[in-house]
């Protein structure tokens, strides 16, 4: 059975204060979710949200990271840094990386291994754009991050996916759950051709793109679906009705 894995994606968004407080405002809502509860806030507020988060069942993630350990990269974080301060999840390859800092299915991969090697749990994201599903291309789009962005880890039970189509991204409009639902399952296929089933069966695989209450649980009620990582859903208080969906 894979435990369900629920995330918010707070990207850009909430100053120091604001995201201590809603971690505050929150952890009584969701301290009986049956999912892994896990908050991603901006690196400033990280050190904060992992305070104010302390034994509670809410895991704090990073947005993005370094896949090197230290050096010359200007506004850069790395792994190790992550680690030190009590993160134990980070985000890998979000489409707004990928389409606005160029984070490739390389840079993706190094992360991810990474991330792995010191004991965090990679979410890494994938999803095809409006244009390639219209042009019946997102299963190859899919398909060939996964190839790239999941090569040679060791650790792969340990990888969370998130399939995310962009055109679902902070649109209001979501994919049909059976859309999300086939798309995670090539997901899931993919992480089986390359790593075997036994992998592939334990792999969680999650869903993004306007997320809400209203369709939550349809989504979680599909096989390939283990959980969701939430964008605009997830500022206010009302993410706790996502997260205890059930
Ligand atoms: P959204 O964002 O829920 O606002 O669509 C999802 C994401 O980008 O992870």
């Amino acid at each position: 059975m894979r435990r369900p894995i629920i995330a918010g994606n707070w990207k850009m968004h909430k100053d120091a204060k604001e995201t201590t407080a809603l971690i505050e405002a929150l952890t009584p809502l969701v301290k009986d979710a049956k999912a892994e509860v896990v908050f991603c806030p901006t690196y400033v507020n990280l050190k904060d949200a992992v305070t104010q988060a302390e034994g509670t069942n809410i895991g704090i993630g990073a947005q993005n990271m370094h896949y090197e350990t230290q050096g010359a990269f200007t506004g850069e974080v790395s792994g190790e840094m992550l680690k030190a301060i009590g993160v134990q999840y980070v985000v890998i390859g979000h489409s707004e990386r990928r389409e606005y800092y160029n984070e490739t299915d390389e840079a993706v991969n190094l992360k991810a291994i990474k991330a792995l090697s010191l004991g965090l749990t990679p979410i890494v994201c994938c999803g095809e754009t409006l244009e390639e599903r219209e042009a019946g291309n997102a299963q190859s789009k899919v398909v060939g991050q996964i190839k790239a962005g999941l090569k040679d880890i060791d650790d792969i039970e340990k990888v969370v996916v998130a399939y995310e189509p962009i055109w679902a991204i902070g649109t209001g409009k979501t994919a049909s759950k059976e859309e999300a639902d086939e798309a995670c399952g090539w997901v899931r296929q993919t992480i089986q051709d390359m790593y075997g089933k036994d992998a592939a069966d334990v792999v969680r695989v999650q869903y993004g793109g306007s997320v809400k209450p209203a369709n939550i649980a349809e989504l979680m009620a599909m096989d390939n679906i283990d959980g969701a990582l939430v964008g605009g859903a997830s500022l206010t208080e009302d993410f706790a009705k996502v997260v205890v969906y059930d």
